[in-house]
């Protein structure tokens, strides 16, 4: 089947089986390594991308789920201003997520962040999607209420377009 969506801010029009789950897109459809497949499916979380703003594990996301959607990876993440916003969180709290879960965790986050979540028991909920043990729950609340913090004072900032 043919799939429109768009892939860190690239709009395509894939060809390929409407069951065909994101991770492997992006492997062999766009050479992205940043969401491999690194267990056998829902089981370490390290294959998280954005879809529309929303944490989801690729590995578990079918092609005809991404149509007419918008996925965005930690390769291009990384280089966002929101971005930074979290690394000023993790450097605020004096936690940072290990190397190997840093990229699904700081988009979890963003997502969190993004939704304006506050609410620990929700936090946590999505905190739990990577099963990386190196990081402690309430380490993970308080980067997402400095991270929404740090967002509207910047968005506070931004100049008003009139
Ligand atoms: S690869 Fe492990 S949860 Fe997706």
């Amino acid at each position: 089947m043919k799939i429109d969506c768009t892939i860190d801010g690239k709009t395509l029009t894939l060809s390929l089986n409407s069951d065909k789950p994101l991770s492997l897109i992006l492997r062999e459809n766009m050479g992205e390594d940043s969401a491999l497949n690194h267990c056998s499916g829902r089981m370490c979380g390290l294959c998280t991308v954005l879809v529309d703003g929303k944490a989801m594990l690729a590995c578990m996301v079918p092609a005809f789920e991404i149509r007419g959607r918008n996925v965005t990876t930690f390769a291009s993440f990384r280089k966002t201003r929101n971005m930074k916003d979290i690394e000023k969180a993790y450097e605020s709290v004096g936690r940072y997520p290990c190397s190997e879960c840093f990229p699904s965790r700081s988009l979890i986050f963003e997502s969190l962040i993004d939704e304006g979540i506050t609410d620990p028991e929700e936090i946590l909920k999505e905190f739990t999607i990577v099963k990386c043990p190196c990081m402690d729950p309430d380490d993970a609340v308080n980067i997402v209420r400095r991270g929404i913090e740090i967002r509207r004072k910047r968005n506070v900032r931004r100049p008003q377009l009139t």
